[in-house]
């Protein structure tokens, strides 16, 4: 690739917006075209680069980012200047050395007006063709994605605003044809698309054209734009309307990934009679009012991926944290779904996040796609580095297959209708006369069939719409308990300023830090105590044991004096039993005797 230049100047008018109040209208936008840029007829047939529906690759371009950061240490990539072949370093790994090679590596000191003519003027010229075309942005958080991309600052604007300015620039300068610039412009923010031109529809939905016009998202607004001015000022306005937060890596991190969606609609413009003779004078032999009755329609899609981040190294906490596991986690489901397709798996997981499911046709479908990989030079992010490259190597393998998207123009068939009619009244000849009418006879089936298809369309569309009503409701309501509490959460993370953020999250990993060590204290004072406890416990014991042998003792003595003394008792007993019965003979003795004297005196006593 040699050609590096600046993108012709735009020249067209500006009734809307002024592109003073535009940071985007920097963009260079001169009202005259000098006749170097002017673009003739033969600018607009397809170049030779590939015929429409030929497999062709996507194409991967490297950018290296300088090194901005005071804590970054640059010389993670060894290249030579010119070379499409870097070697990344990674000294301390069991592979030292890792080398890529893409289709063009773009040092720290490239341009923007660089990266543009090697990695998207062919796509835009091509979507000016009728072609789908894809520019996507790949890399860690910080890598400069966005700033390659959506930059508006003067002295390096992105490739948005270029490939903008180069569509209006080419409709100014094509005389044959009218353009139709539609634009669209939304993000998705933790797996919900939001319309950020009318940021109040949230939650869109993806959806399958029924024409086999691939996805589109519905409900989604899109904005007929006239002028570069306009269009600019809508980008700006979308922007503003974007996602984006501190976070320890990037000051200005999008917290999101945002896609910008350029319908161009071309078709051949009516030529007046005299226009025709003009151009039959300069030997154009083509006599018909309109080059072709059909019109090209391409797309162009810019897309601004959030990057991957490890949370350790972007201290992300909170909302902040939750953004980024989304983020990661749609990222992955993208690298699944290149890794499937550049292996011609027979499932391609689109399905499964917004994002890769609307980036469906732009891998491997109808599309021509340019892949920018943002890295960075930094050894602190070599592993993620690594990461970026092995994805933009997968991505080189997947093949697409773009065709020219062509339909027939109601309003060119309907003038075509007026023209023939005219020329009908106009011929002299009847045979000529007949066979103008069999034209337009044609012509008018045709438009009769095309009315039918709409009114067709139209009905399916009215049915589409009930049922999509009927899903929104349920949406919005589960969307409005999902939005309270995240508000909640962005509010009070949002009433601290960053210092004030660090600061608290520094107090309350300090205010843990003392629990822990208090609660570790305690924990070792508990067990000091308890084990004291144990000790006097065991002392207690063994002094109860001890008592208790001895009580033993002492009640095995008692009982043995119990039995001396029952024993003692019993004799007493027997020797009282045996005194008491002596004693009452005694006494019956003595009792007879006091008897026998108060009786009177015995015979033969006084004699004796
Ligand atoms: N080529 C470059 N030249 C000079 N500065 C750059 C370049 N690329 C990026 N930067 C700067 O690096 C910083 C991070 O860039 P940017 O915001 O574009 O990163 P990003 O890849 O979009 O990150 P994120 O994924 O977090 O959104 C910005 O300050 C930007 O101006
Ligand atoms: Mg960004």
């Amino acid at each position: 690739m040699s050609r590096i230049a600046t993108p012709p100047a735009y020249s067209g008018g500006s009734p809307g917006v002024s592109s003073d109040k535009s940071s985007y209208g920097r963009v260079e936008s001169s009202k005259s075209v000098s006749t170097s840029q002017s673009l003739d007829e033969k600018s607009y047939i397809p170049k030779p680069r590939f015929e429409s529906g030929n497999s062709e690759r996507v194409k991967v371009f490297m950018r290296i980012r300088p090194t901005i950061r005071a804590e970054e240490t640059s010389g993670a990539i060894a290249w030579n200047k010119g070379s499409e072949t870097i070697t990344l370093l990674r000294p301390e790994s069991p592979v030292p050395e890792t080398s890529f090679s893409f289709q063009k590596v773009l040092g720290p000191q490239t341009s923007q007006s660089e990266v543009y003519n090697y990695a998207v003027r062919d796509v835009v010229e091509d979507v000016l063709q009728g072609y789908n075309g894809t520019v996507m942005a790949y890399g860690q958080t910080g890598a400069g994605k966005t700033y390659t991309l959506g930059n508006t600052d003067a002295s390096a604007v992105g490739m948005i605003p270029r490939a903008v300015a180069e569509i209006f620039n080419t409709a100014a300068a094509d005389t044959l044809h009218t353009y139709q610039i539609c634009l669209s412009y939304i993000q998705i923010y933790m797996e919900m698309i939001q319309d950020l031109l009318r940021p109040e529809a949230e939650n869109l939905a993806i959806r399958e054209d029924s024409a086999g016009g691939g996805v589109f998202v519905s409900g989604c607004s899109e904005v007929l734009v006239n002028t570069l001015e306009d269009c600019l000022h809508y980008l700006e306005m979308g922007d503003r309307n974007r996602v984006f937060a501190f976070t320890a890596l990037n000051a200005q991190s999008s917290r999101s990934h945002a896609v910008v969606m350029l319908t161009v609609v071309r078709s051949s413009r009516y030529l007046s009679s005299k226009e025709r003779d003009a151009r039959a004078a300069q030997g154009d032999p083509s006599t018909l009012p309109f080059a072709s009755p059909k019109v090209k329609v391409g797309k162009l899609f810019l897309v601004d991926l959030a990057g991957s981040e490890r949370l350790k190294k972007s201290q992300s906490v909170g909302l902040r944290a939750s953004e980024a596991r989304a983020i990661n986690l749609s990222l992955t489901t993208l690298g699944m779904c290149i890794s499937s397709r550049a292996s011609d798996a027979s499932h391609v997981p689109f399905r499964d996040s917004k994002l890769t499911r609307l980036l469906q046709e732009s891998l491997g479908g109808n599309a021509k796609t340019s892949l920018l990989l943002c890295v960075s030079d930094a050894k602190e992010y070599v592993d993620e580095t690594l990461q970026s490259l092995q994805f933009g190597a997968r991505a080189m393998c997947v093949k697409n297959k773009p065709v020219v998207n062509e339909r027939m123009g109601t309003s060119t068939l309907a003038a075509q209708l007026m023209a023939a009619l005219a020329a009908a009244a106009a011929s002299g000849t009847r045979a000529a006369e007949s066979q103008r009418a069999a034209n337009l006879e044609a012509v008018l089936h045709q438009t009769k069939e095309e009315r039918d298809a709409l009114e067709e369309e139209r009905l399916k569309l009215g049915k589409m719409i009930d049922a999509l009503r009927k899903e929104k409701d349920v949406e919005k309501k589960e969307l409005e308990v999902r939005k309270e509490v995240a508000l909640k959460e962005q509010a009070d993370l949002m009433a601290l300023s960053h210092g004030e953020q660090l600061k608290k999250a520094k107090g309350v990993a300090e205010q843990l830090d003392r629990e822990i060590q208090k609660l570790i204290k305690d924990r070792e004072a508990m067990i000091k105590l308890h084990r004291e406890e144990m000790a006097a416990a065991k002392v207690r014991e063994e002094k109860l044991e001890r008592h208790l042998e001895e009580v033993v003792g002492d009640l095995n003595d008692s009982k043995a004096r119990n039995a001396v003394l029952q024993r003692c008792l019993d004799a007493t007993k027997a020797d009282l039993k045996v005194f008491h019965a002596s004693m009452c003979s005694g006494l019956s003795q003595v009792k007879e005797a006091v008897s026998r004297i108060a009786s009177g005196p015995v015979e033969g006593e006084g004699e004796g």
